[in-house]
C-alpha cells in the first residue's frame, strides 16, 4: 500500500523544528513512504477574518436554504486552500511548531484558524470530500525551555486537529531547544541525540498507525504521557455546565472528556477516570462534534429571534468612536 506523509513546520529555516520533522521523514521513507516538508513561512497565510461565512453556509446547507458551499472567503486570495488540499492527498501529517509564550507559534495558529472551513465531516457530508481519509497525526512541540514553559504547547496543538478529523497517534516536546541545532544536543534523559532518535520514533509510529485498520488505531506515543487517557492531553479542569445542561466534575481541556481525578496506582500520578457517559462530548468523535454545530446554531437561532433588541444595540455601538492610533502610510 503507498502512502504519503506530509510535514507541516512552523519553525525557523534550520531550526530546531525543522530538524527534528526531517528526521521523522527519513524514517517514513525508510518505510517506503513517499514524503514532503512545508515550511509556514514560505506560504502567504492570511488571518482567518471571522466573518463566519462558512458555518453561516454550513448551517444553511444544513437546513436545506443553500445549494453549493463556497468554503472560506480568503479561498483565492491566498495558498492555505493549496495547503489543505495538499494535505487530504496524505495519510499522515506530522506538525512541528515552536512554542512562543507557552503555545504554538502565531504563524501555526494562523494557519489552523482557517481549518473550520474544512471541516471534514461537513465536507463528507455534502460530498465536497468523497472519501474520509483517516489521516493520522503526530505532534512536536519545540520550545527553549521544559515543560513549565511549554504548558499549553501541545494541547494547543491537538485543539487544532478535531476540525478535519486528524487523529493523533503521538506527541512529543523537545525541551530546551533554544538556539538552531539546540535538539542535536540532548534528549529527554540527557542523552546525546536523544531527541533525534525520538523523531524518528514519531516517524515510525505515523507508518505503523497508517498501516493499521482504522478501527485498530491506538495511541502509540509514550504510555504515561497526559493525564487524560482519551486524548492524552496534561490538561484537566473543573467542568462547568454545558449549553444544554451536561456537566463532569473534570473535564479534559483538549478532548472534553469528562470524568474524576483519581491517582494512577501504577504512577502515582493524578489521572482522569473517564466516567460512564465521559465520551459523549468527546471532539475526536465526528458526532459529538456534530453536536457542536448545533449548539452553534441554537445560539445563532436565539440571536436572530432577538433581531429587534439587537439591532439598535449594533447601530448605537458601531457610531460610537474613540480616539485611535493612526498609522500614516504613503
Ligand atoms: C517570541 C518568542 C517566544 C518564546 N517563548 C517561549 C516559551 O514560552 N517557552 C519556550 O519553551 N520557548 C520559548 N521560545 C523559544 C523557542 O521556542 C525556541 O527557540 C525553539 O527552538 C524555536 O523552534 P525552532 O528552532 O524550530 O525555530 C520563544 C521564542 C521566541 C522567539
Amino acid at each position: 500500500m503507498s502512502f504519503k506523509v506530509m510535514v507541516i513546520c512552523a519553525g525557523r529555516h534550520g531550526g530546531n523544528g525543522e530538524a527534528l520533522a526531517k528526521e521523522a521523514l527519513c524514517a517514513v521513507r525508510e518505510a517506503g513512504g513517499e514524503v514532503e516538508l512545508i515550511n509556514l513561512f514560505d506560504y502567504n497565510i492570511l488571518p482567518c477574518t471571522g466573518c463566519e461565512g462558512c458555518t453561516m453556509q454550513m448551517g444553511k446547507m444544513g437546513a436545506g436554504l443553500q445549494k453549493e458551499y463556497h468554503g472560506c472567503v480568503l479561498k483565492n486570495k491566498d495558498d492555505v486552500d493549496a495547503i489543505i488540499r495538499e494535505l487530504q492527498t496524505c495519510q499522515g501529517v506530522i506538525f512541528s511548531v515552536p512554542t512562543y509564550d507557552l503555545t504554538p507559534s502565531s504563524v501555526y495558529t494562523r494557519f489552523a484558524q482557517r481549518f473550520l472551513a474544512y471541516e471534514l465531516s461537513f465536507l463528507l457530508a455534502i460530498g465536497a470530500v468523497k472519501e474520509n481519509p483517516h489521516t493520522v497525526a503526530g505532534l512536536i512541540s519545540v520550545g527553549g525551555s521544559m515543560h513549565d514553559w511549554q504548558s499549553l504547547a501541545l494541547e494547543s496543538l491537538q485543539a487544532t486537529m478535531f476540525t478535519m478529523s486528524m487523529t493523533v497517534v503521538d506527541r512529543y516536546m523537545a525541551q530546551r531547544d533554544g538556539r538552531p541545532g539546540n535538539t542535536f544536543v540532548w534528549g529527554d534523559d540527557v542523552e546525546w541525540g536523544g531527541q533525534i532518535a525520538r523523531a524518528h520514533k514519531m516517524g515510525e509510529n505515523i507508518v505503523k498507525a497508517i498501516r493499521t485498520p482504522v478501527d485498530e488505531r491506538c495511541w502509540l506515543g509514550d504510555p504515561d504521557d497526559g493525564v487524560c487517557p482519551n486524548c492524552h492531553s496534561s490538561l484537566v479542569y473543573p467542568g462547568d455546565k454545558h449549553w444544554d445542561g451536561v456537566e463532569f466534575p473534570w473535564e479534559c481541556a483538549v478532548c472534553g472528556a469528562g470524568g474524576d481525578i483519581v491517582t494512577d496506582e501504577r504512577t502515582g500520578r493524578p489521572k482522569l477516570k473517564i466516567a460512564e457517559n465521559g465520551l459523549i462530548r468527546d471532539r475526536n468523535d465526528d458526532h459529538a462534534r456534530a453536536e457542536h454545530l448545533n449548539e452553534i446554531n441554537k445560539t445563532r437561532d436565539e440571536f436572530f429571534a432577538h433581531m429587534d433588541e439587537v439591532k439598535p444595540l449594533m447601530e448605537k455601538y458601531a457610531k460610537m468612536t474613540f480616539p485611535t492610533l493612526e498609522i500614516k502610510r504613503d
